[in-house]
């Protein structure tokens, strides 16, 4: 079975893409590189001993889609390319709805023109807006805070009528709580260029003192230290979910969506304590004020992904933290 990966060489993408590979997969990659480098694709050939077909470019551009498709048995499709920074997608709302919105028709559009009608989407728990109650289920209202989150929710709906206009599509809708950890190879992994705006890279630079000190936004909600709470999952189990959604859209037609998380909620001072124990390095911080636009506590109700996928996150806190530090320190030196 073939399966084409857009934005194959993203944090993400390149751990799903070993992860399809050790399960026998055939991997084709689109990416243009706007947040990843070409060498990843050497990374993923390295861990895996297999190869990879590898197409630089825009999935917003339809005739190099349609070149993929005819130069490949495409059997289903995994559409990570995406913008993803949310307080840029604020300033550049544009850019935001044209990348996401644009790559997502371009692509459905040309699946449907071949008739390859089985895709695996990333959508985000940002699409819940701020949970009426913990843990959050798939059935809770939606709703979001910023043209990032906007574009997910917007996407899921277009993926939703795509269905009921065609019932041979087959579509999952997979929202991902926090990803963090690295492939424990320390080949592929999140490494930000710029200053980073989620807690993991940000947490990361300052242990390796590219930056100076953790901002800790906020330690006056009502949770159980009064700083923010997530449900932080490894990359690694993320990535093994896809698998399982692959195997769910060959076999199955609808649509569906998944929460991927681990179920529990950990406080940012948690994951600093966690992160400084683990790697036996010092993390300063300082509290300041709540970030705009930021929620209490986020987790997972990930049972229906069991039911219905057969699959669970099994890495702990302590494994996410010390594969974090390790993919910075390996890709560094
Ligand atoms: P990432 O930026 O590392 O990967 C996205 C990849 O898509 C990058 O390699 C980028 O170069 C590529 N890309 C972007 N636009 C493209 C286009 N038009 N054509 C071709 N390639 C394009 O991000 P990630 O963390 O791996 O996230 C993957 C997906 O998961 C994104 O859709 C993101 O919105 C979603 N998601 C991520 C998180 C998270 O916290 N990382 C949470 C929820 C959802
Ligand atoms: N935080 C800090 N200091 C920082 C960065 C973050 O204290 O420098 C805190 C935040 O206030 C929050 C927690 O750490 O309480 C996690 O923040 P992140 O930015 O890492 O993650 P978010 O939950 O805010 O958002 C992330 C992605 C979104 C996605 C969402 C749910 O950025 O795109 O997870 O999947 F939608």
């Amino acid at each position: 079975m073939k399966i084409l990966v857009t934005g194959g060489t993203g944090y993400i993408g390149s751990h799903t893409c070993v992860e399809l590979l050790e399960n026998g997969y055939e991997v084709v990659i689109v990416d243009n590189l706007v947040n990843s480098k070409r060498e990843v694709v050497d990374y993923i050939k390295e861990i895996t001993n297999k190869d990879v077909t590898f197409y630089e470019g825009d999935v917003c551009d339809k005739e190099l889609m349609r070149k993929i498709f005819k130069e490949n048995a495409i059997d289903a499709v995994i559409h990570f390319a995406g913008l993803k920074a949310v307080g840029e997608s604020v300033q550049k709302p544009l850019m935001y709805y044209r990348n996401n919105i644009d790559s997502t028709l371009t692509l459905c559009e040309v699946m449907d023109e071949v008739g390859c009608r089985k895709i695996v989407f990333s959508s985000s728990a940002t699409v819940y807006g701020s949970p009426k109650s913990l843990p959050i289920k798939e059935d809770f209202p939606l709703s979001t805070t910023n043209p990032y989150g906007s574009t997910k929710l917007y996407i899921e709906g277009i993926l939703r009528d795509l269905y009921t206009s065609n019932n041979d599509w087959s579509i999952a809708l997979l929202r991902y709580f926090n990803p963090i950890g690295a492939h424990k190879s320390g080949l592929i992994g999140e490494n930000p260029n710029d200053i980073p705006n989620n807690l993991m890279p940000y947490i990361v630079k300052v242990a390796t003192k590219e930056l100076e000190i953790l901002s800790v936004y906020g330690n006056d909600y009502d949770t159980k230290d009064g700083t923010g709470v997530r449900d932080y999952i490894h990359v690694v189990d993320l990535a093994k979910a896809h698998v399982k959604a692959i195997e769910k859209v060959l076999k199955d037609r609808g649509v569906d969506a998944y929460n991927l998380g681990t179920g529990h909620g950990y406080s940012v001072l948690e994951i600093v304590e966690t992160f400084k124990r683990v790697n036996n390095i010092d993390v300063p911080y300082k509290i300041v004020g709540r970030r705009p636009g930021d929620i209490a506590a986020c987790y997972a109700d990930p049972s229906y992904a069991k039911e219905k996928l057969g699959w669970e996150a099994e890495k702990e806190i302590d494994e996410m933290c010390k594969d974090s530090y390790n993919f910075v320190k390996q890709h560094k030196g």
